[in-house]
């Protein structure tokens, strides 16, 4: 008999809850549930999305503790400016307590606690916008990537870094037992609530795949998208740009596992150094 978790996207207060729950102890369950790729894995979102945009403003959605963010501010030494949204209030203090341990100020980060499928930023607002391993907790996906649309910057680049299934039916297998027997048993040695790591296993089976999210993005408007599957496709980075603003190829890395960089030859990428008048405005719920 399978019991019922008691965390559904359907109720998001839920997931609010669960993710408020494991806050403290979300980096290391992290680190030792990824076996530490997550770090590698972010390091490659931050390039695809900052290649033709290196010191703008960088939203980083369903942001939690961090540390996309601040891998981008580290990137950017010094000059850029990051938004780090999430419906979560002890996450987002976790996110600060960080902010604070790194010395960054206001003018480097922002908090903002909202909803992703309600972004309260001006449309065109920002240059760069990333989501990793959240957009799979949103209650509809599609209305977060309208959102990240609206307030891209025409030439900017939205990226999605989500934990995907593997094609290869023996990584597939191994992938599926890992999902089913030893990350809840590694959750509930990292984290006392080890129903968050079964609701954790159960939203990756059940999400749509990398080429469903790009087929979304094309719906709303994005151009020039593309997947790049990452370790065989146990986590998948989708980009998408906003059309207009001036176009560059975006440069892609190889991926070990799948040879994902086969029709994408690697090419100098232009910089586009623009200088970017800070015009978000804060409308609601900021809480630094
Ligand atoms: C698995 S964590 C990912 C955190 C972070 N992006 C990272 O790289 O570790 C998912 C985050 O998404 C947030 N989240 C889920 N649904 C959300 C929504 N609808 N709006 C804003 N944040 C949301 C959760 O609060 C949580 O902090």
């Amino acid at each position: 008999m399978t019991t019922k978790l008691p965390y559904s996207k359907e109720t998001p207060e839920t997931i609010q809850s669960m993710f408020g729950n494991i806050a403290k102890d979300y980096d290391r369950g992290n680190a030792v549930l990824s076996f530490s790729m997550h770090r590698i894995w972010n390091a490659a979102l931050v390039r695809e999305v900052t290649q033709n945009q290196p010191h703008g403003t960088l939203l980083d959605l369903c942001a939690g503790t961090g540390d996309i963010g601040y891998q981008y501010l580290k990137k950017a030494k010094g000059k850029g400016h990051v938004i780090l949204l999430d419906f979560c209030e002890q996450m987002l203090g976790c996110a600060q307590e960080k902010a604070s341990e790194l010395e960054l100020n206001k003018e480097q980060v922002q908090f903002v606690q909202a909803d992703a499928q309600e972004i309260p930023l001006d449309d065109n607002s920002v240059d760069a916008i990333t989501v990793a391993y959240g957009i799979r907790n949103v209650k509809e996906p599609s209305k977060c990537i309208a959102e990240a649309f609206r307030v891209l910057r025409p030439g900017g680049t939205f990226g999605i870094l989500e934990l995907t299934r593997p094609h290869n039916p023996l990584m597939k297998l191994g992938h599926s037992a890992y999902l089913k027997t030893v990350l809840p048993l590694l959750g509930k040695m990292v984290a006392s609530d080890q129903e968050a790591y079964e609701y954790l296993c159960n939203s990756i089976h059940n999400f749509i795949s990398p080429h469903e999210m790009e087929q979304i993005m094309m719906e709303k408007g994005f151009r020039s998208t593309h997947q790049r599957p990452l370790m065989g496709g146990v986590a998948t980075i989708v980009t998408g740009m906003k059309p207009g603003g001036k176009r560059v190829e975006p440069k892609r890395a190889f991926d070990f596992f799948t040879n994902s960089n086969k029709e994408s030859p690697l090419q100098k990428s232009m910089l586009v150094l623009r200088e970017y008048d800070s015009r978000i405005r804060r409308r609601s719920l900021i809480v630094q």
